[in-house]
């Protein structure tokens, strides 16, 4: 039997977990870590938090599995997207990496867009410049911290700079690379003429690789800090997106998901290099050769809840210890409570500004409707209905793309709720399906691991035979209709506030 192991770094924390040839999770672990947000709309994590959390994941889960080193076939790596890594020549971390949720570099984007041509951006990256990409990242260390943009040797994601640890390689993979906006997206390598226009040399940024594609091996000094054996097989990967994808089959036209993480996004494959003229989908490389996907993201959609959680809901936490349950169970049965609507109060879940479909780092979190009768319930479930709300939005421009939507699989942590389940399937009126695994990510990237080690002959035929569908959930008639009036107002509600929410910006 062979092994896989998948390492996700995710914005919570970093989950690692080994599968066997058929998918099977045999042990997992996650080692958390925190996100700093030094001012409103700012968002960084340390690397070397990253690095460590590895190191300690992949102990553990070795120790708990009791497969030897030997019989790891190859390790994948995920994680969150975008965000930037600056090393010096010497491989030290030049300061916090600003991560995908920040929104600071909107003057960036404007330079990025003058720089390129609006037209130009959208052919070569599939997307216009925004806040969450690695480019205005970049461009804002070189334009606020020009004493750091000068040392810097190399740019890298979160999990290549973890590759970097584990191998020594400074090296990418097309679906997170799509993710950076330096990368011809369409031609899958960089664009030395977008990096020209930037003024960003082609030597800070690391090889592009397939995602199944063996970037390197595991050396002895990480073989000492995390248990590998050293000449490990490391493979491309995946940003967390493509890689969840692939570890939800969504491999093939008509199936797509619904993933509710930190992040809120949904995703479709396409055969050919698609694009939003309006640039509120990102078209990006799959992680499947020849392949590209588009997806619609929320910027807070578990978020939102976990801001919920730990804001208000200390008494559950504590309850939910006693009992030995995950706090989120309770607050489900909570929610249940409640009728559809949330008695008449809308939450927009936009905590950390919002992509799809607004393109709009300065609006805000909002509910609406609040009266004297609401509780702590009703706001519960209206964050829920939100969520599913803006989920709805990168749905609809999907469909209104004329892409096949045939199949939505559920996913994430929002996705092993069946009260969020439900309510996805009565705002987007469809049945929603969920699948034999929910390890996502680290099970995407152990099948790269497995089709890059010669385990798997491809990334489809890795997911025929490793993902069976388990469940399905229809809507219910009575909620679509009235989710349908809710949805319309929610809608009118961004367009109401948008110019409050930019004087809002202005004030704090
Ligand atoms: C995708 C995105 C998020 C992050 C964090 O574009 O920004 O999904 O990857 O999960």
């Amino acid at each position: 039997m062979a092994y896989l192991l998948g390492v996700d770094i995710g914005t919570s924390g970093t989950k690692t977990v080994l599968f066997d040839e058929n998918g099977n999770t045999i042990a997992s672990d996650l080692q958390e870590y925190p996100m700093y947000q030094p001012k409103n709309g700012w968002a960084e994590q340390e690397p070397e938090d990253w690095w460590k959390a590895t190191c300690t994941s992949i102990k553990n889960v070795l120790a708990r599995s009791g497969v030897p080193n030997s019989e790891v076939k190859g390790v994948g790596l995920s994680g969150q997207m975008h965000g930037l890594v600056l090393l010096d020549s010497e491989n030290r971390v030049l300061r916090k990496s600003i991560i995908w949720c920040d929104q600071r570099t909107v003057a960036e984007c404007e330079q990025i867009t003058e720089l390129v041509g609006a037209k130009r951006l959208i052919e070569i990256t599939g997307n216009p410049a925004l806040t969450a990409f690695t480019a205005s990242k970049a461009m804002w260390v070189k334009n606020n911290e020009p004493e750091i943009f000068d040392k810097v040797h190399k740019i890298l994601l979160p999990k290549d700079y973890i590759r970097f640890c584990l191998t020594g390689e400074y090296a990418t993979e097309v679906s997170d690379a799509s993710g950076m906006q330096f990368l011809d997206v369409p031609n899958r390598c960089w664009s030395r003429e977008l990096l020209d226009k930037l003024g960003i040399d082609i030597s800070l940024l690391g090889k592009v690789y397939e995602s199944q594609e063996v970037t390197g091996t595991v050396h002895s000094k990480a073989a000492d800090l995390t248990g590998l054996k050293p000449g490990t097989p490391v493979v491309g990967g995946g940003g967390d997106q493509a890689a969840g994808a692939v570890g939800n089959g969504i491999v093939k036209p008509g199936v797509i998901s619904a993933t509710i993480g930190t992040s809120g996004v949904v995703f479709a494959y396409t055969d050919k290099f698609r694009i939003d003229p309006l640039g509120r989908l990102q078209a990006f490389c799959h992680a499947v050769p020849n392949t590209w996907h588009v997806m619609g993201v929320t910027q807070t959609a578990g978020l939102s809840l976990q801001w919920f959680r730990n804001n208000f809901c200390k008494e559950e936490i504590a309850t939910a210890e006693l009992m030995d349950v995950d706090p989120y169970y309770l607050l489900d049965k909570a929610a249940e409570k409640v009728n559809a609507g949330s008695n008449g109060l809308l939450y927009l879940p936009y905590l950390m500004g919002e992509r799809a479909p607004h393109l709009d780092p300065d609006c805000r979190g909002v509910f609406f409707g609040l009266s004297a009768t609401h509780t702590k319930r009703d706001l519960l479930r209206s964050v829920m209905e939100g969520v599913a709300f803006a989920m709805r939005d990168c749905l609809e421009i999907i469909k209104g793309l004329g892409i096949e939507v045939n199949e939505v699989r559920a996913s994430g942590g929002g996705g092993k709720s069946p009260l969020w389940r439900q309510m996805q399937a009565d705002i987007y009126n469809s049945d929603i399906y969920t699948i034999n695994s929910s390890e996502g990510p680290a099970l995407g990237v152990a099948i790269l691991a497995g089709v890059g080690t010669g385990v798997y002959n491809s990334v489809p035929e890795a997911c025929e035979a490793t993902i069976k569908v388990m469940t399905k959930q229809s809507p219910n008639c009575g909620n679509v209709e009235s989710y349908n009036e809710y949805y319309k107002l929610y809608g009118k509600l961004y367009q109401s506030l948008k110019d409050d929410f930019k004087t809002l910006s202005k004030l704090t």
